[in-house]
């Protein structure tokens, strides 16, 4: 498969600080956000970058990392913030980034760091192209960049385990 639309900035496609309100019933034994949550909030914003920048159906392929560096608790704002960083064929990584607001304060912590890899889908249910990224920003390229190393590094995995069958 090859790329057939031109390249797309990051910024067509990107979401900026989707708000999500912490309740009681978001909380964990611990009473801090249940992790799962915010994986599946994760979740959902990628999925709609992945749909903005490919115009396709997009599936879920894998989730390559992530981490938790902080715990949200009752009453924060949670901020989810998403964008594209590369794209190859028929596959995209999301980086998502996910922020904890004290919205009386202003506070803002780091929560989560996470990527996404999203397939799109023809009408075939089959994988079809997507167009590629064109980053604009140093950050962008930074990611650009990043992305090729998770991607060679995903595939020489796969391979190792493949030879160890
Ligand atoms: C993702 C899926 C469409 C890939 O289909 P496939 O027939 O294995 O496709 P291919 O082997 O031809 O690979 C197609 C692309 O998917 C990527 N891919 C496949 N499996 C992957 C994985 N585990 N992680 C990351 N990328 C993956 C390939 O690298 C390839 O990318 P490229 O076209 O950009 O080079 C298929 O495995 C699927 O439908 N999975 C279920 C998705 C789903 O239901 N998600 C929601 C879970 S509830």
């Amino acid at each position: 498969m090859t790329h057939t639309d031109s390249p797309k900035p990051v910024s067509a496609s990107a979401v900026h600080n989707h708000v999500y309100k912490v309740f009681p019933n978001d909380l964990n034994a611990h009473y801090t956000v249940f992790g799962g949550l915010v994986m599946s909030l994760c979740d959902r914003v990628a999925l709609v970058v992945s749909e903005r920048h490919s115009g396709k159906v997009c599936v879920t392929a894998s989730v390559d990392s992530f981490h938790f560096k902080a715990p949200a608790k009752d009453g924060d704002t949670l901020l989810i913030s998403a964008a594209v960083n590369r794209t190859w064929s028929s596959s995209m990584e999301i980086g998502v980034r996910v922020e904890a607001e004290n919205s009386f304060s202003g506070e803002v912590k780091h929560i989560v760091s996470a990527y996404f890899t999203f397939v799109a889908l023809g009408p075939d249910n089959k994988p079809c192209n997507v167009p590629e990224i064109d980053p604009q920003t140093d950050a962008e390229l930074r990611r650009y960049q990043g992305a090729q190393v998770r991607r060679d590094a995903r595939l020489k995995t796969r391979e190792n385990l493949n030879s160890m069958r």
